[in-house]
Parts: structure tokens; sequence; C-alpha cells
């Protein structure tokens, strides 16, 4: 069980980074850099991972997602900031230490998963075991059960491309849980997938997620993908992190138009919670009563796409109750239906540039 921490990181290419730094924490605006060849990839992201927690990382193609992933494991390093794992500075690590945390304690999922065409499915989803050295009766056993875990049991002795594309991200998918690492990077993993496919390995990552309870980093383009599985997701626009916070934080309070213009398309029915829109029951009524005439009783947590049959079919509102069974809210139809017509409020009074780190810090 491990925690995740970037502290002010940044990634500069180009000529005199370090001097860059400098400029962008002073107030240089990006595009001035580049004028002269510098590319400032990510600008100050500081966000925190509990363990257990998917933190989801979105943003447009070149927003600096990948470039934020590749420091958090060591394949890149940070031109300033600070990347703590399980309390240790990664960043301060020797390349050999660092070497042993990412073959122990880090895996990565890409888009395209590179797996090797001459080795079985289970060589392939050993990999990882292989190049820590575990003996060979050790890794099959651990790689046969991470495909068992990722839907893929039966499929051990096959070649990659017997599988097909989803079967074939299983395999990378069992590769990184084989390792036990705990920490997942996952790069647009599912991106490559067609839609039905994708929700499937979604729904078995949630599924994987609630049993492992590993940190997990998974980078999307997709809005929705990011609010079916982010516990919390950070908002990256031109190497920024313009917003973080929870699915519905994002929803309902859109920090800016460029975060409101992405959720425009997010289905808000399954990422508003009956928490989020009940209101309270009518004075004098007991918890009984309510209970007894609800069409429903659902909990805070449930998605207000599950409320829509019962509101329909009476014209009492539904109960969420909190886990002891009382009564915390009522939905009634006429709350249900205005809550997916509402607008989103944007806050029109936008942080200064110094003011977004505390305002995004732990939000
Ligand atoms: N090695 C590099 N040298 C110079 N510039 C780079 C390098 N790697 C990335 N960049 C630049 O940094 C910026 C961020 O790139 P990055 O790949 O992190 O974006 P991304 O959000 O992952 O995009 P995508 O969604 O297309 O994968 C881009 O402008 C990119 O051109
Ligand atoms: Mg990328």
């Amino acid at each position: 069980m491990s925690r995740l921490q970037a502290e002010h990181l940044y990634k500069v290419f180009g000529r005199r980074p370090d001097q860059a730094v400098r400029k962008l924490e002073s107030g240089t605006d990006r595009e001035e850099l580049r004028a002269d060849g510098t590319t400032a990839a990510v600008i100050d992201a500081s966000f925190t991972v509990e363990p257990g927690q998917i933190f989801v990382v979105m943003g447009l193609s070149g927003s600096g997602k990948s470039t934020l992933l590749r420091m958090l494991n060591g394949l890149l390093d940070p031109t300033a900031g600070r990347v703590l794992f399980d309390g240790q500075d990664l960043t301060a690590l020797s390349p050999r230490e660092l070497r042993k945390v990412r073959s122990s304690k880090i895996s990565m999922v890409f888009q395209h998963f590179a797996l090797f065409p001459h080795r079985s499915v289970l060589d392939n989803a050993a990999y990882g075991l292989a190049v820590q050295g575990v003996p060979r009766a050790e890794r099959e056993k651990r790689a046969a059960e991470a495909l068992e875990m990722t839907g893929l049991a039966g499929w051990e002795k096959s070649w990659p491309d017997e599988l097909s594309g989803g079967m074939q991200q299983r395999v990378g998918l069992a590769r990184a849980l084989a390792t036990d690492a705990d920490l997942l990077l996952m790069d647009e993993s599912f991106s490559a997938l067609d839609p039905l496919i994708r929700r499937e390995m979604q729904s078995q990552l949630l599924e994987l997620q609630k049993r492992l309870k590993k940190t997990i980093v998974f980078i999307t383009h997709d809005l929705n993908e990011a609010m079916r599985l982010g516990d919390r997701i950070a908002v990256m626009r031109d190497g920024k992190i313009v917003q973080q916070g929870t699915a519905e934080d994002i929803l309902v309070r859109p920090a800016n138009d460029y975060v409101a213009s992405f959720i425009q398309d997010v289905d808000r029915s399954r990422v508003l919670t009956a928490g989020s829109i009940m209101e309270q029951p009518e004075k004098g009524r007991s918890d009984e009563e309510l209970l007894a005439e609800a069409p429903a009783t659902v909990s805070a947590e449930t998605p207000i796409a599950e409320l829509f049959t019962p509101c329909s079919t009476s014209g009492v509102a539904v109960a969420v109750t909190d886990a002891q069974g009382d009564v915390i809210g009522v939905v009634p139809r006429n709350r249900l239906l205005a809550a997916l017509g509402e607008e989103p409020r944007i806050e029109t009074v936008l942080p200064a540039p110094r003011d977004v780190k505390k305002v995004t810090a732990g939000a």
C-alpha cells in the first residue's frame, strides 16, 4: 500500500531547461518559451494518489500527460520537482536503485502493448518477473494467476497472434499485475480498443482494483472513461493541471471554460449521484413512513441513472439511506429531471495563476 506524490514537477525540453523553469515560475508564458525552441511539457504539477485510488490524468493531445507519467516512474528526469513513492524520493535515487524500484514496485501498461510474437501468452505475462529474476516455476505460477484475473485462463499456451486486440491488451495488464507492483501506470491503455471491449476492460479494472487496491495513475483522452474510472481526475492543458477533483467536482464545478467544454458530452446521469441531488425529506415524516412508500431505496453513491425507473413508475420520492439504513434524503421526480438539465456552474472568477496551486492542491 503505497502513496504516490508529485511535488511541483516540471519538464522542459530544449535549451537551458533550468532557466526556463525559473522563467515559468515568475510567470513567463509557455508560448514565449516556444519562440526560442523550448517546450515546457509539464509545468508545476502537484498531486497525491492515495493507496487504492485510481488517479486519472486527462487532456488533449500534447497537453503533457505522457511526459508526466514518464517522470512518475523515473524514465524521464524532472527538470524540477520531486516524485515520492512509498515515502522514497525517486528523483534522488541512483540509476541502479531506480532500476530496482522500477522493476519491483512499478508497472506500466501502454496503449499498444508490445507482446513478443514468438513467446507464448504465459511467457509474455511472465516477462516482468523474468526481468526481476524470479525462477521459472514461480513466475509461471504467478503469470498464470494474473492471466486468470484478466479473464485469459486457458490461453496460456497460445501465441499472441491467435488473440484479438482486446485479449492482447489483457495480456499486457496481466504482465503488469503478475509482478505484484504497487504502482500501476497506464498510458491510454484502453484507447485502441473498440467501445464495447473498452467498457469491458474498464469494468474489469474496477473489479480487480476492489480486490488488489493498487495505486493507479491512468491516462486518457476520454472524459467518460476518466469519470468512470477516476477516484480523482486531473485535467491538463498546455502542460498545466488546470483542475483536479472528483468526477462530480469537475462536472458540477468546472474551473474554467476549457474544462466546461470537455464535460459537454459527458453522460451526467452516470456521474451525478443520488447524494448530490437529494433533498431533505419533509419535516415531521418518519423514516418508516418514507421507506414504506418510496418506490426504491438507494445509497448516496448510486448514480442517478438508476433512479429513472423507480421515479417513472411512482410520483413518490426515492429514499436515500446511509449504511445504517437511516433516511438521509429523498429524490422526487422533478428534482431528478432538473438535475439532468442543469447547466454546470462555471466559476466565473478564475483564480490568478499564483493561486492555482492552492486551489488545486488537495482540493
Ligand atoms: N523528448 C521530447 N523532446 C521534445 N519535446 C517533447 C518530447 N517529448 C514530448 N515533447 C513535447 O511535450 C509536449 C507534451 O507531450 P506529451 O507526449 O507528454 O503529450 P500527451 O498529452 O501525452 O499527448 P498524446 O495525447 O498525444 O499522447 C508536446 O508538445 C510534445 O511535443
Ligand atoms: Mg501521450
